[in-house]
């Protein structure tokens, strides 16, 4: 990530592989507290990202574009009420500072689409992004017409853009390839439309709790049935609407039937014992 321009290396936490062919994404990125990125940018994914040159994330104080002595950017808001408004001028010019024929402008707002994995594929395939952080009440109406895309990251209001900038910038990040090993994201929550099956790890046995047979039984089809079952059970259980607006394939329709059966069948067995140690007087 660089401030204002000036390159500084992320911190590399893993061997660094060659770059693949593409060219690296930009983002630029407008903010009045430049500051609050060089944590989460230059850590971790992101950070090893930008030094093995697949992305380059520049962050622009927003006030360099700010109005007078005082480099304004903020303003009462017409008709009264709590609150400033960021003035569309400075914004307007920073965003004519940076975006280019092929930008997405993204505004984060609470208003905006609510950003999911499906979107996060598509902007990391863009070569340019610019995401403005609005702060106080956001900014002013007219600059709605300049941004490509509205983005929210969920029905909570935050201080400002910051923050899901980061989050949409981290989601990116990772998604672009050579970024992580491709098979991650290929099978991870929300790009296949399923959540992600259960994981596990060493000891085979912590406090009572065994790990599935099947995982440790080194048949790599099983395993990967278990898996696509698993995810669906998941999914089923804890997002039944993922299920809703996606068309499964003959196996995974296969699985399910059988998830709903034990399903089925595991409720009907919880029910029957608390029928059996429910005391005469609690009926
Ligand atoms: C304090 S909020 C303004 C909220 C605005 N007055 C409203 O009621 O919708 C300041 C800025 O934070 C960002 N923000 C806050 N919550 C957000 C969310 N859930 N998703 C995306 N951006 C958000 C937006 O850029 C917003 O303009």
């Amino acid at each position: 990530m660089s401030l204002e321009g000036e390159d500084v290396e992320g911190s590399a936490g893993a061997s660094v592989e060659a770059a693949p062919a593409r060219s690296p994404i930009e983002i630029d990125v407008l903010t009045l507290f430049p500051g609050m990125f060089a944590g989460p940018l230059a850590e971790s994914i992101p950070g090893r990202v930008q030094s093995r040159g697949l992305a380059t994330v520049r962050v622009h104080d927003l006030r360099q574009w700010g109005l007078g002595r005082h480099k304004t950017v903020d303003d009462y808001t017409y008709g009264g009420g709590a609150g400033m408004v960021l003035r569309p001028e400075p914004v307007a010019a920073a965003l004519d500072a940076v975006r280019r024929p092929g930008s997405t402008v993204i505004l984060p707002d609470p208003g905006g689409e609510v950003f999911g994995q499906a979107r996060a594929h598509d902007l990391a395939l863009r070569p340019h992004i610019v995401i403005l952080c609005p702060r106080y009440e956001g900014v002013d109406e007219r600059i709605r017409s300049l941004v490509d895309v509205e983005l929210s990251i969920g029905d909570y209001v935050l201080s400002g853009g910051e923050i899901p900038a980061m989050v949409m910038i981290d989601t990116i990040l990772r998604l672009l390839p050579g970024a992580i090993d491709a098979e991650s994201t290929a099978e991870e929550s929300f790009t296949t439309g399923l959540l992600e099956y259960p994981q596990f790890t060493r000891p085979p046995e912590f406090a009572g709790m065994t790990v599935p047979t099947v995982l440790t039984g080194g048949n790599h089809e099983a395993v990967r049935k278990w898996r696509l079952k698993e995810a669906l059970r998941r999914t089923l259980r804890r997002r039944p609407d993922l299920l809703e607006g996606r068309a499964p394939t003959k196996e995974e329709t296969k699985l399910l039937a059988e998830v709903r059966a034990e399903e089925a069948a595991e409720n009907a067995a919880a029910e029957s014992s608390v029928g059996a140690e429910r005391s005469p007087t609690e009926e």
